[in-house]
């Protein structure tokens, strides 16, 4: 790792341990262009890449020609209105309504550690020596603008995380319309692209499709991240694999509204951006006033597309994710949703946790229903008082009664909403987002608190404290059930309108801050009508995030898929649920539904006292299981041999400790064939030159044979059946 500025080439190299970023200094206005991001570079003069001795050449030779020079050059970070007509980073309008822009170098900062980033979720290092900041400083003297570009790299991942800091250092108030996070230009090697899509219960799905000219982009304009797109992309060669091949990805730190787009131009140059949507984004910049943008995160591979999961992995378990459960084990937990949906008492609750603490189960979490009168979901989102007619003897007595039980207990909060049923929203009407004079759209019946003011948020997590302090409540689901619409802020004069939506994210991660500040060994999940919220901006709050509405052990290796391509094992969410399942109506043995959730934090979402005898003896085994496995799941690298989205027929994982003294191979047959034979999967990422056994097995295999010839795969009767095999140096 380091970053260094050659005065000589004026370049400045940017580089991990197996990669290289390099920005160049060009012309005596000193542009800053992107010269090159791949394989490590051992020498930094490549500005030759800018290409400024061909066609258009720079404004220093060729003045006559400045649009060509602006059209064509690899901007570091484009700006609007000036000739670049290609997708720009940077948006302002100026007191007379103008928004030209012209961006140049002014000056730099290198240094060791990394800064925080106001208010934002950001990657960290623990100590100084750990990571590496460059902050190039750009200027628009006419505008008088300031724009600080701000790198950092880590001693022990191949990632560059981005981001930008707007100034006004003129004296008149301006408006920034687009601050994106990150751009950079390369040239086009046939790439495609790799873009999630999704919906409810179908989230982040794997879209592989070749990169075309124009511009193709994934957004959120729902005030989250949303089920249906993601602020992910990949670059990648047509060749490149799960293994093999150069793979660019590039995700944000961020849980609003975004755009990551990519664009293939004229001269067959992709541009590559990501950052907070424009659209519906003004935000007023008062003299001396800054606007930090989010995080990107940049991540190059030549390893394919799992050498890219596991630098991401590696970066958000280092260096994103904080707190108490970082490097825990999770307790193993039962949540009463599909159990019981609304339907629940006191009773019903100890009745599923004396059985689930016999099984060998850790926690329950109390979901959706304990307050108001929360007998369905119609009402009483914001009343967050305890209903005793449901818990009779109070949250205390239930609490207790489940400590005696030795299990831990979680409970469940939608903490952004109202109901316009309820108590709150007859006190402040106008605490709900809403456009005056305008009927709201609903959705589930609710509508979202104006969390951008502050004095709605404080009421909130006021509420919730009271709650969390009156009992020993460990665990948290916070969850967040409908995307924001009919936008208006009460608390904002209207030409500040624009800045709700990231203000809004602003007081969610403020109230966030604010819960683990007050309550710092909470385990917190946050949950978004499932997984509309899995992105890496929630992770720095929540070590595990709810994957998804759908619990179907065959559903989910999709999802999970997807999910797995950039965020850690350790942060998903997983459940082993009840048949035939709440979502698709499919049948899998209970068996299988256990495998696939141990890809997870894993848990149940069932009544445990109503299920099959058959299925309830399996639980404790299935406990067992997971605590004989979960610290390699949870610490591993994750390693992809086929996946169901791309065989039709099977699915096959493993994860690989760190030291590569043991792995576990996760194999899932959904579709027999008739006649088949057992399958041969070639395993991934061991020591070729150690020695292993599989568990169970007398003989032992060299690394170098298990991963060249492979292993032979069980083949038994039936459709959906799952296979562990525990690889153990021998
Ligand atoms: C959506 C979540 O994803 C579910 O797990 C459950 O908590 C419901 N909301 C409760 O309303």
């Amino acid at each position: 790792m380091g970053i260094c500025f050659y005065e000589k080439e004026k370049v400045f190299q940017i580089d991990t341990k197996n990669t290289s970023y390099v920005i160049a200094l060009i012309d005596k206005e000193g542009f800053v262009g992107h010269a090159y991001y791949g394989k490590r570079l051992y020498e930094a003069d490549v500005a030759y890449l800018t290409r400024m001795q061909e066609g258009c050449r720079t404004p220093e030779t060729n003045e006559r020609d400045r649009l060509s020079f602006y059209d064509c050059f690899p901007m570091e970070y484009p700006t609007h209105g000036i000739g670049d007509f290609r997708e720009s980073a940077l948006r302002v309008e100026d007191a007379n309504g103008h928004w030209a822009n012209k961006l140049t170098y002014k000056g730099h900062e290198i240094f060791a550690g990394k800064k925080k980033l106001a208010g934002l979720p950001a990657t960290w290092c623990e100590k100084e020596e750990d990571a590496q900041t460059l902050e190039l400083t750009l200027e628009d003297k006419e505008a008088g603008l300031e724009v600080v570009l701000s790198y950092s790299v880590f001693a022990d991942v191949d990632a560059v995380v981005r981001s930008a800091r707007i100034v006004n250092v003129s004296e008149t108030t301006v408006y920034l319309t687009k601050a994106m996070s990150a751009s950079f230009d390369m040239d086009n090697r046939d790439y495609d692209k790799i873009l999630l899509y999704g919906s409810w219960a179908r989230e982040r799905h794997i879209d592989r499709t070749p990169v075309n000219y124009g511009i193709q982009m994934a957004r959120s304009n729902r005030g989250e991240g949303g089920h249906q797109e993601h602020a992910f992309t990949a670059l990648l060669e047509k060749n490149a694999d799960q293994n093999h091949g150069e793979v660019y990805g590039m995700d944000l730190i961020y849980s609003g509204n975004f755009r990551t787009l990519m664009e293939k131009n004229q001269f067959d140059n992709i541009r590559t951006m990501t950052g907070i949507n424009p659209e519906d984004f003004r935000w007023e910049l008062v003299p001396g006033a800054q606007f930090q943008t989010p995080e990107a995160v940049l991540v190059y591979s030549e390893e394919g597309l799992g050498g890219m999961s596991r630098c991401f992995h590696d970066l958000y378990r280092n260096h994103l994710i904080r707190g108490y459960y970082r490097d825990k084990k999770r307790p193993i937990l039962i949540n009463n949703w599909e159990a019981t949906y609304f339907n629940f008492s006191t009773e019903k609750l100890l009745s599923i946790a004396r059985d689930a603490s016999a099984l060998g189960i850790e926690m329950l979490v109390m979901d959706d229903g304990w307050f108001g009168n929360r007998y369905d979901d119609n009402r009483a989102l914001g009343d967050w008082e305890v209903n005793e007619e449901k818990l009779q003897g109070g949250l205390g007595y239930l609490v207790d009664e489940v400590n005696k039980l030795g299990m831990k207990f979680g409970i469940w909060f939608e903490p952004e909403m109202i109901s316009p049923e309820s108590e709150l929203y007859k006190e402040h009407p106008d605490w709900a987002i809403q456009v005056p004079g305008r009927v709201p759209g609903l959705a589930r019946n609710q509508m979202v608190l104006d969390i951008s003011r502050e004095e709605v948020a404080d009421y909130i997590f006021e509420k919730m404290a009271k709650v969390l302090h009156s009992a020993n409540i460990e665990y948290v689901k916070w969850d967040m059930n409908r995307p924001l619409s009919d936008i208006a802020s009460a608390a904002l004069p209207k030409e500040r309108q624009g800045e709700i939506f990231h203000r809004y994210v602003l007081g969610v991660y403020r109230m966030q801050e604010r819960l683990l500040t007050e309550f710092p060994n909470l385990l917190l999940e946050n949950c978004s009508g499932g997984g509309a919220r899995f992105d890496a901006g929630m992770l720095y709050y929540s070590p595990q995030i709810w994957t998804s509405d759908d619990t179907d052990a065959i559903e989910r290796l999709e999802i999970q898929e997807g999910t797995a391509l950039i965020y850690p094992l350790s942060a998903m969410g997983a459940h082993v649920s009840d048949c035939p399942n709440h979502t698709v109506g499919r049948t899998t043995p209970f068996a299988t539904r256990g495998v696939v959730a141990l890809a997870g934090t894993f848990g149940y979402e069932l009544d445990v006292t109503k299920i099959s005898e058959n299925d309830r003896n399996q639980i404790p085994e299935q406990c067992r299981t997971y605590h004989k496995y979960n610290d390699l799941v949870r610490t591993g690298d994750y390693y992809r041999m086929a996946s169901y989205r791309e065989t039709h027929t099977h699915d096959a994982y493993m994860v690989v400790a760190k030291d590569k003294t043991e792995a576990l191979v996760t194999y899932v047959m959904v579709k027999r064939r008739a006649n088949s034979r057992s399958r041969n999967i070639k395993l991934l990422g061991l020591d070729p030159d150690k020695t292993y056994r599989i568990e169970g097995q007398e003989r032992t295999y060299l690394g170098s044979t298990l991963m060249n010839a492979g292993i032979l795969a069980e083949d038994t009767w039936g459709d959906n059946q799952a296979w562990l095999y525990h690889i153990v140096e021998a």
